[in-house]
This record gives structure tokens, sequence and C-alpha cells, in this order.
């Protein structure tokens, strides 16, 4: 049986790979993408999402949620990486959709829809799933699970010296979000970090004469330029799709039952994930931290899960062009 999953993006090229291969995989069913402003500008996710879905026309289309910016606005944004576009300046052409929903909205049906079977990827900043939990105050008992990628339990962050890029972003609805009964996974950077893609293995994703290979190739190849030029890096760190192997295989993963809360104040703090791991808590356990990873493991189901979707989306007929 599928598990039904909810992404939440704020694509972002690692978000769109992590999409492109939750789509095809015959363990995920991809009740919905809703949108969240983050590594771009909230229109532009909304956009971007529909850009995913328009280069790779999986089998089964799933519902879109719109973006909408955090009360406080976002301090940041991650094109310097990502381009202007956020998929790698690629500037692929896609007919928007005026007819959307918020993706609070969206979030709230399908959790309804389907209550305790439901899991949440969280891509991006926790603004869209802080605003379902208090638009329905039921909702945190009705999600299946929560997958958070982002915070940092011992390491540095990575748009602050203490915080991670999608708490950062909206540290309120991220403390708000930790502070919910619901069942929570963290995907840290401690453990994002050591999945790095190298150039080698950029050569062993599917080929351009798949959609699947296209896309994928032309922005990872773009984010590999990103990281050499803002970060130094030979090599790209995929966080989300991290993330995304976290859901499909958690034996990969070692996890840490923690107490965890968020800086919502600090000067040079905002946006830190601390955790109470002192002899004694005081704290009570709220979140179940990965540890640990398999990051060659995790590489080897990257590469298999993007071939196995470039073969699905093959057997498909061609999209309809303008679609
Ligand atoms: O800190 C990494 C996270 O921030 C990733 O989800 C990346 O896409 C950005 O959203
Ligand atoms: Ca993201």
């Amino acid at each position: 049986m599928p598990k039904k999953v909810i992404f939440d993006v704020d694509p972002g090229i690692d978000d769109a790979v992590a999409v492109c291969m939750g789509l095809f995989d015959p363990n995920v069913e991809v009740v919905a993408i809703t949108s969240v402003g983050g590594n771009v500008p909230p229109a532009q996710a909304t956009r971007n999402v529909q850009v995913i879905l328009s280069q790779v026309d999986p089998p089964r289309w799933p519902r879109i949620g719109a973006a909408t910016a955090p009360d406080h606005g976002l301090p940041t944004e991650g094109r310097r990486i990502f381009g202007p576009d956020g998929l790698g300046g690629v500037a692929f052409e896609v007919a928007v959709r005026r007819d959307l929903r918020p993706s609070e909205k969206v979030i709230c049906d399908e959790v309804r829809a389907a209550p305790e079977a439901v899991t949440i990827l969280a891509c991006g900043p926790l603004t869209n799933i802080a605003r379902a939990f208090l638009r329905d105050p039921e909702l945190p008992y009705l999600v299946g699970q929560l997958i958070i990628v982002g915070g940092t339990v011992s390491g540095p962050g990575n748009i602050t010296p203490a915080a991670e890029f999608n708490i950062y972003c909206d540290p309120q609805a991220a403390r708000t979000v930790f502070r919910t009964p619901c069942t929570k996974f963290l995907i840290p950077l401690d453990v994002t970090n050591q999945v790095e893609l190298t150039l080698d293995w950029l050569q062993r994703l599917p080929d351009e004469t798949t959609r699947i290979g296209r896309f994928v190739r032309k922005i990872l190849h773009a984010a590999f330029r990103g990281y050499r030029q803002e970060l130094g890096l030979e090599a790209i760190r995929i966080h989300d799709v991290v993330g995304l192997v976290a859901l499909t295989h958690p034996e990969l993963f070692t996890f840490v039952e923690m107490a965890g809360d968020v800086e919502t104040i600090g000067e040079l703090t905002l946006g830190a994930t601390v955790f109470d791991r002192r002899r004694v808590p005081a704290w009570r356990h709220n979140i179940a931290v990965a540890t640990e990873v398999d990051k060659e493991g995790v590489l080897e189901e990257i590469i298999r899960s993007l071939h196995a979707a470039a073969a699905v989306a093959e057997s498909q007929p061609p999209p309809i062009m303008g679609k």
C-alpha cells in the first residue's frame, strides 16, 4: 500500500529532485504538493511546482497548493545557489494555473480526507504547516507523521552560524510546529550535509534521452555551479532528497528521541534549533531526530530511484505540448 504524502516545498533544486523521485515511486502516493516561499518568493515557488509537474508529467497529477508570504516576510532566500528562478535559471516555460487554493487549506483538506494516514514531508520553511495547525487545531492529531528537513543539532547553521535556512526563514512557525503533539521526525544538517553529489555521481543519472534525465541533469548541473561559486564546494548538497529517502527508507538512518525547540528572538541565534541534552533533561521528548545516516546507501537509493522514475516516465505517452 503506497504511503500518502504531502510534499511541502520551496523549490529549490533539491526540493525539485525529491518531488521527481516521489511522483514516480510506487511506494509513494503524492496526494498534494504545497508550495511555500523560502529559496524563492511565494509566487515563484508556486510557479516552480507547476514547472516540475509539466517537465516530468507524472502518471497522476497531485493537488497543488499556492504559497503565501509568511507573516513577517522572508528574511533571506536561496537564489545565490539555485539561480534567479530557483531552478538553476533554466527559464522553463509553464502555463501557470490561477485557480489554486492556499497551501494551508490544501494541507487541511488532504489530512482530513485520510485521518492518521498522511505523511507531510516539509522541505521548506514551516509556514504552511503552522498555518494549517492554527487553522484546524485538531489537525496535529490527524496527521500520520511530519518529517521536517532542517535544523541542526551539534553542527553549525548554513544561513547564520546558529541557524539552518528552513527554520531561519520562519522561526515562529517552526516553534509552533515543534510544540504540537503530532508525530515528528527531524532530518537536520548534521545528517543531510554528509550526503554530497559529486560530478562522478551526476554522470550516473538517467541520460538525456529521458525527460527525467533531461530535467534533473539541467537543474543539478546548475546547482553544481552554484555550490562551487558560493561555497567553493565541488559537490551538491541535496537536503530534501535525503529527507525523502528518510521517508521511503528509514532503515538507512538512526533516530533518537529528543526534546527540541526553536529560538525566535535571539540577535545571533534567531532560528537556532535547541535540544535539551542535559544529564537530567527538563524538557519532554517531542521529536525523533536523525543522528546517523548510511550515506552510501542513500546515494545508491537516489540513483536507483531516479532510474526507476525515468523508466516509468518513458513508459507513459509523452506529455501533450503546452499542457
Ligand atoms: O537548509 C537546506 C534547506 O533549505 C533545503 O530544504 C533547501 O531547499 C532550503 O529550503
Ligand atoms: Ca527546500
